[in-house]
This record gives structure tokens, sequence and C-alpha cells, in this order.
């Protein structure tokens, strides 16, 4: 029914155009969440007061508030692989919260919270020691998606308060990774840490058996245990691998690996900047939890931010979504909220089995400001395609002596939000094309490729600063934006089966690369690619 009336609510909206919308003066406070000293503006969308309302109320109809408080109290929400989704409990004080099958999961997280405090500051401060003496100067923290995306953006963003060893995160199979990475490290003076959920995927059990051997090369068989540690949930499986359990810390099964950043996935992080900061980390995206349930309708930041998400996919058609931070140091910000968005929310079939009603999650893509703006921004203003862009940016840098560069970087991002919502008319390129010397047909010719259309939509997110407690928030934000999404669409946002069929088909490739089994089944276009590679090694 939501549907019906939205899509054609946005049909009678027919030429009202967002700069129509902003003559309203009420319309930037009115269209706008605040939580706390985080603004998030809508104000630059086409969406109005009956369209909100109708959102809102879609909402409803979906269940999200239900649905809500059933993942928070540890429901087994994620109904495909029988699961319930915690990774709020993981940045939840306490002392009460959620239990699973009966048993209160607070005191176990706890319990490993405490761990990594005490293993991260006894790196930090020298207690936790290589094999020949010294101190750690180095970790190298070997993942792959949510056991990396996730904490490498994490340590770019926080880089200011960095006091640590410095951390380095290898993902890629492709050797080039872990060998540049590791030239130029001392093994000596070096502390590996594999970071996987499941401690199967073939990736990074790969870069960690080259690891493995790297160290053993330098240290000895006997001693390589003294240089590694592993975040997991399969203990038994790092026991069997030959990391000491007192140097494993895991996870339950209902933390997903996108979601993974706010227990041992963190680790590297907290050796960075210290269990303290780790922790106001943590406080922030319990901040957003808080809001996250506390919040009405239209005041509630994470649902606004989501039905912003909903309304430009699903009701307008927009193929995809460009998330762009004015900040160099949330860089890998759109490379993790492609995981966090894409594999839980690009899916077809919902929760009972079906076909989706709507189109799935859109794609979701971005770079920072202002160098995307030197890239892609051309398509973005000109384009065939509508591009709702998603601006995030501080108040202040953490460079006072550099305030005149951040002044001119938060300029860039407001006046592209600008230039996007009022573009330029052909009247306008007119006169600046006479105002050139042109006339007749030559004016307006030149004039048509200066126009710029406008109304097209954009958000900005701006807080203070990028401290630990802030980047907690926006972390929890969006994790709670693609939970109200999937909700909304009938999805289930908390498995990835679309990620199978190419890792069992790579396995099955790999004798077939290296000759021992024959193409002959493979379709006629890997057979000859399969050709070409054995030809060119
Ligand atoms: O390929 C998908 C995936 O399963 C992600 O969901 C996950 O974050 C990643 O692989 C890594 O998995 P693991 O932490 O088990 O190594």
């Amino acid at each position: 029914m939501s549907w019906t009336s939205l899509k054609s609510h946005r049909a009678m909206q027919g030429s009202v155009t967002i700069a129509d919308l902003l003559q309203d003066p009420a319309r930037a406070s009115g269209f706008s969440v605040r939580m706390d000293d985080m603004l998030f503006d809508y104000s630059k969308t086409t969406i109005d007061a009956e369209a909100r309302d109708l959102l809102l109320t879609l909402a409803d109809e979906a269940g999200v508030a239900h649905r809500r408080e059933a993942m928070f109290a540890g429901e087994k929400i994620n109904e495909t692989e029988g699961r319930a989704v915690l990774h709020t409990a993981l940045r939840d004080p306490g002392p009460h919260g959620a239990t699973v099958d009966g048993v209160e999961v607070l005191p176990g997280v706890h319990d490993t919270l405490d761990r990594m405090e005490e293993f991260a500051e006894g790196l930090r401060t020298g207690k936790v020691r290589p094999v020949n003496g010294g101190r750690f100067t180095d970790i190298v923290n070997i993942g792959i998606g949510g056991s990396d995306l996730g904490p490498a953006m994490a340590m770019l963003a926080l880089a200011p308060y960095h006091d640590g060893p410095r951390v380095h995160y290898v993902s890629n199979v492709d050797g080039a990774h872990i060998h540049d990475t590791l030239a130029d490290l001392d093994p000596d003076t070096t502390l590996v840490i594999v970071a996987s959920k499941t401690f199967t995927t073939i990736e990074t059990m790969t870069n960690a058996e080259t690891a493995r051997s790297w160290l053993k090369r330098a240290i000895g068989e006997q001693a390589v245990g003294r240089h590694l540690a592993a975040l997991s949930s399969a203990v038994d499986k790092t026991t069997k691998w030959g990391i000491d359990p007192s140097r494993v810390f895991g996870f339950e099964d209902w933390v997903g690996g996108r979601y993974s950043i706010w227990g041992p996935v963190g680790l590297g992080l907290m050796i960075a900047v210290g269990a303290k900061r780790f922790r106001e980390f943590l406080a922030g995206g319990h901040d957003m939890d808080l809001h996250f349930r506390e919040a009405e309708g239209a005041d509630n930041l994470p649902l606004m931010l989501a039905l912003v998400g909903i309304w430009h996919r699903q009701v307008c058609g927009y193929p995809t979504r460009a998330v762009l931070p004015y900040d160099q140091r949330l860089s890998r910000l759109p490379a993790y909220l492609q995981q966090l968005e894409m594999e839980s929310n690009g899916k077809s079939v919902a929760m009972d089995g079906t076909g989706l009603e709507v189109v799935s999650g859109p794609v979701v893509w971005g770079e920072p400001g202002t160098n995307g703006q030197h890239a892609f921004y051309q398509l973005i203003h000109q384009g065939t395609e509508v591009v709702p862009c998603e601006f995030l940016v501080a108040a202040r840098g953490h460079e006072p002596e550099l305030a005149h560069q951040h002044a001119l970087l938060v300029a860039n991002c407001l006046a592209q939000s600008e230039a996007l919502m009022q573009g330029r008319s052909l009247d306008v390129a007119l006169e600046l094309m006479a105002e050139k010397g042109l006339s007749g047909a030559e004016q307006e010719r030149q004039a048509r490729h200066r126009v710029f259309p406008g109304n097209r939509p954009s958000t900005t997110l701006i807080y203070p600063l990028l401290t630990p407690r802030v980047l907690g928030r926006i972390i929890a934000l969006y994790e709670h934006r693609v939970f109200v999404e999937g909700v909304i669409l009938g999805i289930n946002s908390y498995d990835q089966w679309g990620v199978e069929l190419g890792k069992e088909l790579a396995v099955a490739l790999a004798p077939v690369l290296a000759g021992d089994e024959d193409a002959a089944s493979k379709d006629g276009s890997t057979r000859a690619l399969v050709d070409y590679v054995q030809a060119h090694r």
C-alpha cells in the first residue's frame, strides 16, 4: 500500500524542484535531524512533508520498531542462518544486556574486551615482548572483507590518535600485497594477527601461511607462536593452526563479519590508539544505539538516513548512491560501506523465499572530496543518471595550523551540494556566452554545454571533529541504516550467500590453472582464459 502511495506521490510532485522546496525558510531545520552535536541535513532532496509521512508509515508497516527490539533482545533475526544479530552487544557497557539461548551475552563480551585490553596495552608498553627482546614495532593484521575493511578504514580515520606500534592491513590473496607489506618490516619486531571469523577463508589462510613462514625463517619454528595472535569464532581451528589459546580473541556467531569491528576484529585499532580511545569509539557506537532505540519518527537519525535511501533507490529509482567524505582520513569509508550495504542488502529474495516487491539496495561508491571533484563529478553534475550524493564533513580538522585548508575543504563540500541543487539555467549560460562575445547559433551551442540541470539530491552529515567517539557514532549510524532498509525491503541483511558460488568455482579452477586437471568441462570463454594464462606465465 505505502509503496503505491509513495510512487504516486513522487509522480504528483511533477515539476516541483528542491530549490522550490527550499523557498520555505523552515525547510532546512524541518528536514534535518540532530543527534547530539551531529547534524544530518536532507533538505536538499525532493522529500517533502507528505513524502516523509508516507516513508515513516512504510517503516511502521514493515515493523521496523518491533524488529529493532527483537534484534537488541537477541532474537534470531538472521533467519537463514538461525543466528541472533548482536554486534551492538560488543559496544554495550551493560550491566544488563541481551540473552541468546538463555545465556547472558555481556559477561563474555566484557571478559574478551578486558583480555584484548591487557594484550594491547602489553604491546604498547613493551610488556608483551618479541622472542629476541626489544619491542614490537609493527603489527600486521591479515584478514579480508569484514575482518579487514572496518578496522583498516578506522585506522586511517583515527590517525591523529595513533601512539602505539604501527599497524598494517593485508587482505588481497595477490602475493604482491603481503610481499610489499613484509618487505619493509623486520620479523624480529613484528607481530602477525590472523583475523578470520571462520578461520577458513582462503585468502586469509594463504597470506597467514606466507607470514608464518617469513617469521619462522627469522625466529625459528619453536618461537613463532610468540609472534602470532588470532581473532576468530573458530577457536578449535586457531589452536590446530598453532596459535596459543591465550593469544586467541574469540567472538560468537551472532557477530556478522562486516559488523565485527567493535570486538576482537578491532584489536589492531586498539593497539594503535590505546584501550581508552578504543572504549570511546565503542561509547560512540553505543550512543547511536540508544538514540536509534529512543528517538521518535523523524527525530531518529538512522531511520531518516534509511528512509532517504529508500526514497532515492526504491521510489525515485536511482540505481547508485555516492558516499563523498570531505575528510581524507575517511578515504576508505566508501569501500567499507560497499561491503556493509551491498553485502547486506544486495539481495533479490525476501525472508519468506519469495521475490522482492521492489528493487534491492543501490550500488554504493565514492571517493573523498575534493579529489572526486576532479574525477567523476562531471557525470554527477551533467550525466544522464541522477546520483544521490551523501556528503560527510567535519566542522574543523585536527591541524589548527592548517585551518585555512580545512575552511577551503568545507567550502568545497557545501558548494557541491549547492551546485547540484541549483544548477545553471540556459538563460544564465547564454548570458555567460554573450559576455564572451558570442551570439546567434554559436552562442546557443556553446551555452548548452554549460547548462547544469540542477535539482540533483544530496544529503550532508556534519560533525564537529572526527574523534573516536564520533567515528563510532558514524559507523553505528550506517549499520542501523542498513538494518532499517533491510527490514523495509523484507530481506535478511545478515547472510551473504551470494559470495559463495565464486569461492567454490575458484577452488575448483586452481588445479585446472595448475595443469593438474583438465579444462574440458569449462565453458569456452573460461577455457580460452585458462589457455592464455598457461601460455603466458
Ligand atoms: O566473502 C564474504 C565473507 O564471508 C564476508 O562476509 C566476511 O567478512 C569475509 O568473507 C571474511 O570472512 P572471515 O572473517 O571468516 O575470514
